[in-house]
């Protein structure tokens, strides 16, 4: 059984109980980060910590304990659970009162949880395979960029793609790509260029894409961060996805169409590889 750290203490999974009255259950008033774990390290445990500090400041959670605080707590489940790899699941809500859309007390403390899953990441059958996927138009709200725990659609478009067939869907927006259900998605061009969005608010700024941004720039490869249609994913040579939880797993199929010639792209693949020598250094 794993130990789960909630608000300031080791408790065995089945004993972490959170109120119903908390307003992460009620509204979804949480934010979370995901962050990945190799050779039982934390992987870019900063950018993380960064990206939950401007989640947690647009909407005002104010989360009393600092990063260094956050660093050890994430290193004691690593230890306690034998985490070699997988992912660190982290929440904050804005915490516990009765039902009110009405912002709580001053005095009310935000609740924090995190818990380990282990996960295959860089030996995994989809990286091998390449994911399928189909467009869906993009429902959510218009704050993509904060990391909420309000995902019902992404769940919703997963279990769409799921009933097709598909891995996963990627969220079109006025005729252009946002983002996957839970990742970023890149194209690469029949002239070699990759492709992603450039940052808004409508999808999540991944630790990932802006990890392997830098990268693409270090090895000299051509990148653009712009805007792309549904058809010119059709039409690329290659296309993938980055998350934490995946790092880069190549796409191969696209609404029933193959994407190049149907198989993980070259270009995916070195890139991926790229990606985890990296992951794997910084963790050595
Ligand atoms: N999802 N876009 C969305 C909507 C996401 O939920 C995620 C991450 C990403 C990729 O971000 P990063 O590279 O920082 O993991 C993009 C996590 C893994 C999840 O919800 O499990």
């Amino acid at each position: 059984m794993r130990t789960v750290y909630l608000n300031g203490e080791y408790v065995a999974e089945n004993a972490a109980k959170v109120s119903v009255f908390d307003r992460g259950f009620t509204f979804a008033d949480a934010i979370y980060e995901v962050t990945a774990v190799l050779q039982g390290k934390l992987l870019d445990f900063d950018l993380h910590a960064a990206r939950l500090r401007r989640s947690l400041k647009e909407i005002a959670i104010a989360l009393p304990i600092d990063d260094e605080a956050l660093h050890a707590i994430h290193q004691q489940l690593i230890a306690r659970n034998e985490l070699y790899e997988g992912l660190i699941y982290l929440q904050v809500t804005r915490g516990v009162e009765d039902r009110s859309f009405a912002m709580p007390a001053p005095e009310v403390t935000p609740t924090l949880v995190l818990y380990t899953q282990q996960k295959h990441i860089v030996a995994s059958p989809l990286a091998q395979q390449g994911m399928k996927i189909i467009s869906l138009p993009d429902l959510r709200w218009g704050r993509c960029d904060i990391k909420t725990t309000q995902l019902l659609y992404a769940c919703l478009a997963k279990e769409q793609a799921r009933q097709q067939g598909a891995d996963d869907a990627w969220l079109l927006k006025e005729g252009l790509i946002t983002e996957g259900t839970s990742n970023n998605a890149f194209i690469v061009t029949a002239e070699g260029a990759v492709v992603t969005r450039e940052l808004s608010r409508l999808l999540l700024p991944g630790i990932t894409r802006g990890s392997l941004i830098k990268l693409i720039h270090e090895q000299g490869m051509r990148l653009e961060e712009r805007s792309f249609t549904l058809e010119e994913v059709k039409n690329a040579a290659e296309a993938f996805i980055t998350s934490s939880t995946s790092f880069v797993y190549p796409v191969i199929n696209v609404d029933g169409a193959a994407v190049g010639d149907g198989k993980p792209g070259p270009l995916t693949q070195h890139i991926r590889q790229l990606y985890i020598d990296r992951a794997m250094a910084l963790t050595a």
